[in-house]
């Protein structure tokens, strides 16, 4: 039995949409196959599949985020604008392939405009320069009557685009990146884009490259970049065969999180900082199963656990926590899979799905009593190095809830971990009675493949449904393995 204590009274942070985020890549098939596929029967006349759409709106993302990844460290903008037939194809490093430039800055900001999701570009820090990434912010932004403003207009787009977030470069630290560097050399070269972008479009939201969290190299950063950026962005990927440590590991955000955030408020408070920046985790992701090429992962309803888990971290820790970007959106580790005559959706995309819909403006606190966990060891078959032993004991359930401003609605997320045995759950909401009934939504694992839409992959079973509530408590039965969102409207 776990009770779970709510008051709507105790917001931790208000949950900005952004948190909800996506992140397409030029990479295997993510783009050209997925979200593009010119020539299509299910592409539109701007070569968006429609059916990818159609599942990627369902998600409300609040950003999405373009072009790397790994990618954009030998991306050069200017080869994917204008006149489709004239753009250049060119080798791209990071993963092997050939670009085309079919798809470039215009097609992307159609598509978050199809989507009405904020663009978030990131910027080429590796074989680019600083006068590139500033002709991109022109391009993009410029209102007024220069050279790489007028060239957009001529491509077709008279006012500009205003894309409100740039990433100063992305996962700069490592040497599968085209152009990285030592910390010192990063936090030099990305002080000088900072202030020059800035001088540019002052209302530009910049994202610093930090790395896991609590490294030296986001320390180096943090301390260069704290009065320049808005974001310290971090990434994480985790999993593993062994259930628990698949289904335990996305706790290390909660220490990356924290250890992040000590850094940027030593920073703060040593320089005096007024507005420190927030964190992005511009990157994060089950992902264990397939590491080279085109990443196409195939996920398990245990994955979906640890997706549902994830996005609990980042509601409970949204006070830092400002962005969140799902790594990736479409066929490379992704919830969303494309062949050229169907798409499906793998288990992963329904915690996002039912997060992102229910979510409320501002979460909560919540206080979970109940049976605990630990996790058993060192990770089986994980390619990731996060041991989270320390970190535990974690409580079976996992649980995190919003409420809207008016304190009329409450919505809660919670994920039984219990490999075998349903849960029971009371839900105690302090000074608040509870009106009518609780609205169910609960995942759990695929019963039958009959209906698979792509038959090597695997999906979930949703059912809706309802529990009395009694006075300002409801009892709940979660299932093994499973995933459960609940609304509930609070009276008086
Ligand atoms: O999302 C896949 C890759 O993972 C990204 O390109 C890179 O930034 C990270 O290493």
């Amino acid at each position: 039995m776990t009770e779970i204590y709510l008051d709507p009274s105790r917001v931790v942070g208000r949950l900005e949409r952004t948190v909800f985020g996506g992140f397409v890549e030029h990479l295997g098939r993510c783009i050209y196959g997925g979200v593009y596929d010119e020539g299509s029967p299910l592409a539109d006349s701007d070569g968006f599949r429609t059916d990818v759409l159609a599942l990627l709106r369902d998600l409300r993302l609040g950003v999405l985020r373009w072009p790397g990844g790994n990618f954009v460290s030998n991306y050069h903008w200017q080869d994917g604008v204008g006149p489709k037939d004239a753009r250049p194809s060119r080798p791209e490093l990071a993963w092997g392939g050939t670009d085309s430039n079919r798809f470039g800055t215009d097609e992307y900001l159609r598509y978050c405009a199809e989507l009405g999701v904020a663009p978030y570009i990131c910027l080429n820090m590796g074989t680019g320069d600083l006068a590139e990434a500033l002709a991109w912010v022109e391009y993009c932004n410029s209102h007024r009557d220069t050279y790489f403003a007028q060239a957009r207009r001529q491509n077709g787009r008279e006012e500009p685009w205003a894309v409100p977030y740039w990433g100063l470069g992305n996962e700069m630290y490592g040497e599968w990146q085209v152009g990285s560097m030592s910390a010192e050399e990063y936090a030099r070269e990305a002080t000088r884009w900072a202030r020059a972008i800035r001088m540019l479009d002052p209302q530009a939201k910049l994202v610093s490259c930090g790395m896991v969290g609590w490294s030296e190299w986001d320390r180096v950063v943090v301390d260069a970049l704290a009065p320049l950026v808005d974001y310290h962005s971090i990434h994480i990927y985790t999993g593993s065969e062994d259930y628990w440590t698949n289904v335990l590991q996305p706790h290390q955000a909660e220490r990356a999180i924290a250890a992040a955030r000590g850094l940027i408020e030593r920073a703060a408070y040593l320089q005096r900082v007024d507005h420190p920046p927030r964190l992005a985790y511009d990157e994060w992701n089950v992902w264990y199963r397939n590491m080279d090429g085109a990443l196409e992962e195939r996920y398990s309803f245990v994955d979906a656990l640890a997706v549902g888990t994830y996005l609990n971290i980042f509601v409970r820790n949204c006070a830092w926590v400002k962005m969140a970007n799902l790594a990736q959106m479409v066929n490379a580790i992704a919830p969303i899979v494309t062949t050229p005559e169907a798409v499906a959706v793998q288990p992963i995309y329904y915690p996002f799905l039912l997060h992102s819909q229910g979510a409320l403006e501002l979460a909560v606190d919540v206080f979970v009593e109940g049976p605990t966990v630990e996790w058993p060891g060192e990770p089986h078959k994980s390619r990731w190095p996060h041991r989270v032993g320390d970190l535990g004991p974690f409580p079976l359930v996992d649980a995190a809830a919003t409420v809207d401003a008016g304190r009329r609605r409450m919505f809660l997320t919670l994920v039984n971990r219990s490999p075998e045995e349903p849960e029971q759950v009371e839900l105690i909401v302090r000074g608040r009675a509870l009106d009518g009934p609780a609205r169910l939504r609960t995942l759990t694992a695929e019963r039958s493949t009959a209906g698979r839409a792509i038959a090597d992959v695997e999906t979930a079973c949703l059912e809706e449904g309802g529990v009395a509530t009694k006075g300002s408590s409801v009892e709940l039965a979660l299932p093994p393995q499973s995933f459960t969102a609940v609304e509930l409207s609070l009276g008086g």
